[in-house]
């Protein structure tokens, strides 16, 4: 009894079926910081440390993109005060995680409208995705600035820009060639998104990427989500079954040839 119950997580995934990519929306950091007599700027904080553990814990079972909801197009409407602190956060869990994430092999990629990030973020950012860029075990990305509607727009902004100047024309367009102008262009899609906090809602994040996407939802404020935490998810993802519109028995016979 005793010895199941030190059972990780971990050795409960099959790590041959680990989902590709997974996609966290991390909220909860202010409602954790209240519930420890602490100011929303210590809750944003301490989910630092939730995001290396979960960039830890992702290496471990074999998961090769990340996608985290750090900051979203609508989080520009939180108190300015609220918002140079994640600023400022931002370029000093950056600055102090580097090294770590070239020794780990692990390549940042941010996605979002960066040029409303303060220059110091922005630059941060850049020289983060510049000095990891050789990393291959994981790609963190990192959704700053994101939602899907602005993504969406922009990218149909750009389409209509390339069928006017002639490089695409309006019969070449379909779901590949449209998903080829979205920020996430070389990502797959997300197989699991996890959200905490336990908010039911996807509060524009990746929207057109989800179509197919399993969801996991947990009561646990991002702050106190770790290694076992993500393990956990991808055991419940690990149970089901993804059909993608066909039947179980198709996915079954599938299954065995
Ligand atoms: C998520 O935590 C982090 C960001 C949106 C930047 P919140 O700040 O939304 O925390 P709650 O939802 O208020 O608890
Ligand atoms: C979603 O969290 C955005 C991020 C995690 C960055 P919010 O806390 O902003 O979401 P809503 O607005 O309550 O849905
Ligand atoms: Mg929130």
């Amino acid at each position: 009894m005793e010895e199941s119950k030190q059972m990780s997580f971990l050795d409960k995934i099959d790590k041959s079926k680990s989902p590709e990519h997974v996609a966290i929306i991390m909220d909860g950091n202010g409602r954790w910081a209240k519930v420890h007599g602490l100011e929303r700027a210590d809750g944003h904080r301490e989910g630092i440390n939730s995001v290396k553990s979960v960039v830890e814990a992702a290496s471990n079972a074999n998961v090769k993109f990340v996608t985290i909801y750090a900051f979203s197009t609508e989080n520009w409407c939180r108190p300015d005060e609220e918002i140079n602190a994640l600023m400022d956060l931002m370029v000093f869990a950056i600055r102090q995680e580097e090294d770590n994430l070239i020794k780990n092999n692990v390549r940042v990629k941010s996605i979002g409208d960066t040029n409303r990030l303060p220059e110091k973020t922005r630059l941060a950012l850049e020289e983060c995705e510049e000095v990891t860029s050789k990393g291959n075990k994981l790609m963190l990305v990192l959704a700053l600035s994101y939602s899907s509607k602005w993504e969406i727009v922009h990218a149909t902004k750009q389409l209509i820009r390339d069928v006017r100047n002639g490089k695409i024309s309006e019969d070449d367009i379909n779901e590949t060639l449209f998903s080829q102008y979205l920020t996430t262009k070389d990502i797959p899609d997300p197989d699991l998104m996890i959200r905490t906090g336990g908010e039911l809602r996807m509060s524009n994040f990746l929207l057109w990427q989800a179509a197919y996407t399993e969801f996991y939802f947990t009561d646990t404020f991002w702050p106190d989500f770790r290694e076992e935490n993500f393990y956990e998810a991808i055991v419940d993802y690990q149970r089901r079954e993804r059909r993608f519109g066909k039947t179980s028995e198709q996915i079954e016979s599938e299954k065995k040839s």
